[in-house]
């Protein structure tokens, strides 16, 4: 196992601390599973991975169900408490090795390239700095390595971009564990020096009316093959 759990990078252990979201949304992420269709989601998102991987920001641990046997271990961040408890949960009904830890993305508490691959799902809206927190996922994965990400970011128009920026600036980071609507997540990888993979848009939940929370991207990137980074 590469995770390192008493050197810092900078960032204290409890570098993410939102209780009270934390309840909120281990109970309704697991509704979401199925009134939403996520539960499908996840299974797109991790489909066909192998090796060691690495997932950044695992909240309550709903993706390690869906690992894939050829997948040998998984490696399991999560800074906030709470949810780390249910990943810890969840990690032992799990059908692949999970290993879980806490850490911030902008500080991996592991070695360089030391992973096949990398997911991240729901995670970029609310770290608090991308460029770092990209250029860590770089550094762990081994040149050539996969990120998988599902995210959800600015789209729907110019009155929903407005909407978007607009309760970023106030109510939704609160309320919402320092979540943003408008990042742009599939321009970040790319300004992250990833290459990008096979991405699609999609809106969540697929049917129903738009939320600014609703505009969704699902794909793969890669850390280029050469990559000495
Ligand atoms: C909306 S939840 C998504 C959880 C999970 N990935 C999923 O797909 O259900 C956002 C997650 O990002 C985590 N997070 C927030 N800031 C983070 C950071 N700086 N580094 C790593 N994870 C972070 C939160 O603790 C939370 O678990």
């Amino acid at each position: 196992m590469s995770v390192r759990p008493g050197r810092s990078r900078a960032v204290p252990r409890d570098a993410v601390h939102h209780p009270l979201f934390a309840r909120c949304y281990a109970r309704f992420s697991v509704s979401a599973e199925t009134r939403t269709g996520m539960g499908r989601v996840r299974e797109r998102l991790l489909d066909g991975l192998s090796g060691r991987v690495i997932e950044v920001g695992a909240g309550n641990g709903l993706n390690f169900s869906h690992y894939p046997g050829t997948v040998s271990e998984v490696v399991a961040i999560e800074p906030e408490r709470v949810l780390r408890q249910w990943a810890v949960e969840a990690a032992l009904r799990a059908q692949v090795p999970v290993d879980v830890a806490p850490g911030a993305a902008e500080a991996l508490p592991v070695k360089s390239e030391a992973f096949d691959a990398a997911v991240v799902s729901l995670v970029l809206c609310s770290v608090r700095d991308v460029p770092r927190a990209l250029g860590e996922l770089r550094r762990v994965l081994r040149p050539g390595g996969e990120v998988r990400f599902f995210e959800h970011g600015r789209d729907g128009g110019r009155v929903m971009s407005f909407t978007q920026r607009a309760l970023d600036r106030t109510l939704w980071p609160p309320l919402s564990g320092g979540c943003h609507l408008s990042r742009e997540p599939v321009a970040a990888l790319r300004e992250a020096g990833f290459t990008l993979g096979p991405y699609r848009r999609m809106r969540m939940p697929e049917n129903g009316p738009a939320l600014p929370s609703s505009y969704c991207v699902l794909g793969t990137a890669w850390r280029p093959p050469g990559d000495g980074a």
